[in-house]
This record gives structure tokens, C-alpha cells and sequence, in this order.
């Protein structure tokens, strides 16, 4: 789709200043097409609002000030999260789920994540940005989980990653931590594991899967890990790995006490298709809007009432005139 600057400049050569006459069609303001706003150094987001860094998020946890964090996968979402001052956003691989419409995050790719990360990366200003390392992109051997996690980093403009795993990780955290790469764990209900969860689970719920949880998280704060994420754990086993590390937890389906909170962006807007999981509060039912919207279009197309005349383009009243006045073209021979 070719639109705004590029679509002005197919048509006419070149791209006028706003207002500027263009030969007899009339002034650019008249052409100028929707074209998303660029964002200057000082739009949007609030002067007030320091770039998040993980120092910052250190800090936050020192405080008892809850963490905020959420997924986005594309600029425009970003963008509105971002200016939302999310202190945190994802771009997690459950995008395979509500952007690509697979059934898992099983076989998501790092080349799909590196393009979503990098769409995001221009949305985002303010919030520290971390990448998601997809399935089996650390999983073969560390040196490729880190030359993977430079991707991310070199190509991407992410600013931390996020593995799944307990101890078994911890080289790989180390060695990343090593390339100077910022690490998030993630325990708990860990969705790459899904064949060996046996389904979505809940994790930690006897006291010896508890104990093991915990063991995890010192063992992954130990190697390096900046931040840990907790799915779907027992709120009480997450208060206590939040109390038990000195780097922040954030819980998805792992209670109050964690020290932030992430969700799926799509599961606070209704947008996945599928009742909510419990632990997931929607704030808005985008689905609703967007079906609304789209068949307002659709009857508006089909009864002629769009678009109109505010919404088309015209020709100079002197162009016009001599239009009109012009000879009627001769009717075609058979
Ligand atoms: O992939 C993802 O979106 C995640 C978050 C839910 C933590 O891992």
C-alpha cells in the first residue's frame, strides 16, 4: 500500500509544503493524504516520565512501587502502551497465538520475533523494551541462544531478553549476562514447556514443586537475571520468591504480592477470541469496537453514504467550469 509522502510523490513528482499551490490541481492541503504522524523528540510522551532503565526498576522494587508491564507486538499498540508510560513492554512470543493465530508459541521463529520486535522498537520511547526468546532458538546450545539474543539486541533494538526455564538455564544467563545482555526469567507456567506440562497449568502447587520454583529463582538471580516473570503460580509461592530475590518479580497469574504485573495486551482488550483465563481483567472489548466500526463501513459503502462530498478531492472552480463545458467525448464505434 503505497500512501501519504510516497503516494504524493507516485502522483506528483514531488511532495509540496502544506498549502503550496501545484499546478492547476488545486493546493497540497487538498491532496495531502492520512499519513500517521511522525513523532518529534519532544511529542507524546510525558516530559515528566524518565526513560525506564532496569536501575530504575531496581529502584521500584526498593520502594514497594508496582512495576507496570504489557505486551505489544506492533508499532501502533506500542506506541499507545508506551504513551501510556508502561514502565515495561514485552514483545512476547504468545504473539504467535494472537498475531499469527498459531495454536502455541511453539512455532514461532526468530525471524518473526526480530520483525515485531522491530516495529515496536519504534513505537517505544519510554518503557524498557524486552524480546522473547522463541522456542528452540536457545535450546540447542548456549553460544546459539546468545548469537540469537544478539539479534535481538544488533537488529532489533531490544534492551533485554526473556528465557524460559529454571536452573537448567542458568549458563545461558550467564554467558548472555556476560555479552551484555540484560536477562528475565520466566517460571512457573512456562508455555514453550507445554508437552511436558500436559496442557496450561498451573505450576508450584505441592510443596516440593514450590520449593523447586524457588531453588529456580535463586539459581537464575544468581547467574545474572535482571527480572523474573512468575505465570501461573500459587500467589503465595510468588510472594515468596518476591521476597526471597532482590531483583523484581512480575506476576502474570501469580497474585498481588509480585513486584509489577504483566498482561497479554490482547487479553485486557478482548482480542484473543477465547473466554479470559481467571487471571486476566479486561479493560476494554476492542472486539466490539472493531465489529462495530467495520460494519458501520461496510453499510455506509453499500448505501452510498460514504464517502462524501467533505470526503472527496475537487477540482479548482475554474477547472471545474471548463470540465463542465467541455465537448462530450464521441460515443465509441462497436
Ligand atoms: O509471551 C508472552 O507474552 C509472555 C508474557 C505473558 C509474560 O511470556
Amino acid at each position: 500500500m503505497v500512501h501519504g509522502r510516497a503516494y504524493a510523490e507516485l502522483r506528483y513528482g514531488r511532495y509540496p509544503a502544506k498549502g503550496r499551490k501545484i499546478g492547476n490541481l488545486g493546493t497540497a492541503l487538498e491532496i495531502a493524504m492520512s499519513m500517521t504522524e511522525p513523532r518529534s523528540l519532544s511529542a507524546a510522551t510525558p516530559s515528566t516520565s524518565l526513560k525506564v532503565t532496569l536501575p530504575l526498576l531496581q529502584e521500584k522494587k526498593r520502594n514497594r512501587t508496582p512495576i507496570t508491564a504489557l505486551t505489544a507486538y506492533d508499532y501502533a499498540m506500542a506506541r499507545l502502551v508506551d504513551e501510556a508510560s508502561i514502565d515495561l513492554v514485552l514483545v512476547g512470543d504468545s504473539l504467535g497465538m494472537v498475531m499469527l493465530g498459531y495454536d502455541s508459541t511453539l512455532p514461532v521463529t526468530m525471524d518473526e520475533m526480530v520483525i515485531f520486535t522491530r516495529a515496536v522498537r519504534r513505537g517505544v520511547r519510554r518503557a524498557l523494551l524486552a524480546a522473547d526468546m522463541p522456542y528452540a532458538s536457545y535450546h540447542v546450545d548456549v553460544a546459539e541462544g546468545v548469537r540469537n539474543a544478539l539479534r535481538f539486541v544488533q537488529e532489533a533494538g531490544a534492551e533485554a531478553v526473556k528465557v524460559e526455564g529454571g536452573r537448567n538455564r542458568a549458563e545461558l544467563v550467564q554467558r548472555l549476562t556476560d555479552a551484555e545482555i540484560p536477562v528475565i526469567g520466566h517460571l512457573g507456567l512456562t508455555p514453550q514447556s507445554l508437552h511436558r506440562m500436559g496442557g496450561y497449568r498451573v505450576q508450584g502447587k505441592s510443596v516440593l514443586a514450590a520449593e523447586q520454583l524457588i531453588e529456580d529463582a535463586l539459581a537464575l538471580e544468581a547467574a545474572g537475571a535482571v527480572l523474573m516473570v512468575l505465570e501461573g503460580v500459587p500467589r503465595e509461592v510468588a510472594a515468596r520468591i518476591t521476597e526471597e530475590l532482590t531483583i523484581p518479580t512480575i506476576g502474570i497469574g501469580a497474585g498481588p504480592e509480585c513486584d509489577g504485573q504483566i498482561l497479554v495486551l490482547h487479553d485486557l482488550l478482548n482480542l484473543t477470541f477465547a473466554p479470559a483465563a481467571k487471571f486476566v481483567r479486561r479493560y476494554a472489548d476492542a472486539a466490539t469496537l472493531v465489529r462495530n466500526a467495520v460494519g458501520g463501513y461496510r453499510r455506509d459503502v453499500e448505501t452510498r453514504s460514504f464517502p462524501g462530498d467533505a470526503e472527496s478531492y475537487h477540482l479548482p472552480a475554474e477547472a471545474r467550469a471548463s470540465l463542465e463545458h467541455a465537448r462530450p467525448r464521441q460515443p465509441r464505434k462497436a
